[in-house]
């Protein structure tokens, strides 16, 4: 395992997900009732953009952007107020941004009293670092784990409702392999939940692949969406996308306003958004 977000953290591709990440929450927070979110590979909750960040400066193009841009739309300003705030708490000044909050801290920005996060990670270091950073909050249980094998003991969630964040490195050739079979038995588990599942493009076969087993489980909306920032990154990674099943309505409206939008800022000329819906009902 070689893979270490804090060099990517606060790139479009985080971008992307951290923004539909937080729609996606504020939407299941407007109910009444309790909601879990698993966070099946969290990361270390928290990245110092002085040091691996710095080195590839990815997040200047990506969440600097985005702060920085004049007119962003009112969808993302949710998100944007929980790095600032992430910032400012950590002696930053929210404007030129020191620290980036990982998914589970903004997460953990969304959760009302009565709802609750499970954060897993595999890596030693990154696991403990993230056990530090929620250590004494009752709401948070961070765990050491294989976040594929822990999701089978997690669901159904007693609360019934809920999101799980699946957002692996994708090193592993079969990593669409394991999304997929994790998928299908959490689906068994909690066919209800939202599911959120981060995706590079870069194997365009095996992407197509991915949406075709979506769309051969037949599920209830259920969308894509990819932004694309140019044809090539120095990373390479220039596409990434997010699948959301049992995506909490008014979701594609919002992703309408924050889709152009980020396409332009963080991609200009080659930016490209892109809906597709695989299931609509
Ligand atoms: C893309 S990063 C996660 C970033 C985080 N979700 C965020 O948005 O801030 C993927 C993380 O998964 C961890 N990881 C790799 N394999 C794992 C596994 N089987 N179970 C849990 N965590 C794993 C890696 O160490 C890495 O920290």
């Amino acid at each position: 395992m070689n893979y270490r977000h804090a060099f990517h953290a606060g790139n479009f591709a985080d971008v992307l997900k951290h923004a539909v990440l937080t729609l996606a929450l504020e939407t299941i927070a407007g109910k009444d009732k309790p909601f879990v979110v698993i966070d099946t590979h969290a990361g270390r909750g928290r990245y110092d953009l002085a040091r691996e960040a710095q080195r590839t400066g990815e997040w200047q193009n990506g969440i600097g952007k985005v702060l920085q841009s004049a007119k962003p739309p009112r969808e993302m300003k949710r998100y944007a107020d929980i790095v600032r705030g992430f910032d400012r708490r950590l002696g930053g000044s929210g404007e030129t941004l020191q620290h980036y909050p990982g998914s589970p801290r903004i997460v953990r920005a969304l959760l009302r009293p009565e709802d609750r996060l499970v954060a897993c990670e595999l890596q030693d270091e990154d696991a403990l670092a993230l056990r530090r950073e929620f250590a004494g909050d009752r709401q948070v249980e961070t765990k050491r784990a294989d976040g594929y094998a822990a999701l089978k003991a997690l669901l159904p969630p007693a609360e019934r409702r809920g999101l799980v964040l699946i957002d692996p490195p994708f090193e592993a050739r079969d990593e669409f392999d394991k999304v997929q079979r994790a998928l299908k038995q959490a689906l068994r588990r909690f066919a209800t939940g939202t599911y959120l599942v981060w995706y590079p493009v870069k194997d365009r076969e095996a992407v197509a692949g991915f949406k075709a087993f979506l769309v051969a489980a037949k599920l209830k909306r259920t969308l894509t969406a990819e932004l694309q920032v140019g044809s090539k990154t120095p990373t390479g990674l220039a596409r990434a996308g997010v699948a959301l099943i049992n995506a909490p309505w008014p979701l594609e409206n919002e992703l309408e306003k924050i889709g152009p939008y980020l396409a332009q800022t963080l991609g200009g000329a080659a930016g490209r958004f892109d809906v597709e819906w695989i299931a609509k009902d």
